[in-house]
């Protein structure tokens, strides 16, 4: 019988014994980080469960949209990336990570459709490898360290969506790494590639991030950007966008991911240019120095392959 009692006395009973409990359960974890975050993942989660006090249909309902996460990414599709980038988690955890506060240039999300191994390039390359269509661009820069000293030999690895409004893995009519590419700075840390002029794209809206912006009347837009990766030894690796768009578009855009430090100058030209014989108008030139800080490269995982196995 006193047996039996000791036992019932540490069974849940009400609602406040379940925190306890959980966090009691997890206080054998090993790597502290771990245990750390879990911890409070675990009294967040269920401060957050209390306050809303969902039915158990809306808990079926959360628990099948983050099934649906997982179903909806494949090689060319990461809706996992996506969900965490359309409730500014990504950018939460990029501006923790990258305070921009060394002066190096401003970093911004990686995003869904980074897909790694995109063909190496020489300078002045163009990266439409198929029919692409809007105006043709000249995006010329400079890779320096903060103190403006050139970074020769950097890698700037380089991707876009097409003005039709798809990356390359989401369109049949695209050539296999179109509009992707690797360059390296010469000598004095410059570097030029061909592209066209990036438009406004829509993140995927066919699964379940696509229902939940339409339940909140969001629309699925991100405004015009290129996406670069530099990096060089002895430097931290810098994953940056640089956007072209309208102060509306970059306010709205769906993932959060504009800032104001990392607009580019796009300069559209509508008279033939000398340095830009026969090309036809109007077209964009851009210049952009990346400024990198000293540190330790590393390089992300890609979230995508981009091709269908
Ligand atoms: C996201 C990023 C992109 O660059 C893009 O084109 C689409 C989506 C994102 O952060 O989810
Ligand atoms: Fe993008």
């Amino acid at each position: 019988m006193q047996q039996h009692l000791t036992i019932e006395s540490k069974l849940i009973s009400t609602l406040d014994d379940v925190t306890p409990a959980v966090l009691s359960a997890m206080a054998g974890t090993q790597d502290p980080r771990l245990r750390t975050i879990m911890e409070s993942a675990t009294r967040h989660l269920h401060a957050f469960i209390l306050e809303t006090r969902p039915t158990e249909a809306e808990f079926e309902t959360a628990l099948q949209w983050i099934a649906a996460l997982g179903h909806h990414t494949d090689e060319t599709n990461n809706e996992v990336v996506l969900a965490a980038d359309v409730l500014g988690a990504s950018t939460l955890i990029d501006l923790i990570n990258n305070d921009g506060m060394q002066g190096e240039t401003m970093s911004a999300l990686l995003g869904p459709f980074y897909r790694g191994k995109a063909p190496d390039c020489s300078c002045g390359d163009c990266i439409a490898r198929s029919k692409t269509p809007g105006p043709k661009l000249f995006f010329k820069g400079r890779v320096t360290g903060v103190d403006g000293a050139p970074i020769a030999g950097a890698q700037l690895d380089v991707w876009q969506a097409s003005p039709v409004g798809l990356y390359e893995n989401q369109d049949p009519d695209q050539d296999d790494f179109n509009l992707r590419g690797v360059f390296r700075t010469d000598a004095d840390g410059s570097f030029h590639f061909t592209s066209v002029k990036p438009a406004g794209y829509p993140v995927p809206t066919d699964g379940p991030v696509g229902d939940l912006l339409r339940a909140q009347r969001r629309h699925p837009m991100r405004p015009a950007h290129i996406h670069f990766i530099v990096s060089a030894p002895g430097h931290k690796t810098l994953i940056t966008q640089i956007f072209s768009d309208t102060p509306e578009a970059l306010a709205g855009d769906v993932v959060f991911g504009a800032k104001q430090q990392i607009v580019g100058d796009f300069v559209e030209h509508r008279e033939p240019h000398p340095d830009y014989p026969d090309v036809p108008l109007p077209f964009f030139t851009c210049e952009y120095q990346f400024r990198l800080t000293p540190g330790e490269p590393s390089y992300p995982v890609p979230p995508i392959s981009g091709t269908k196995s």
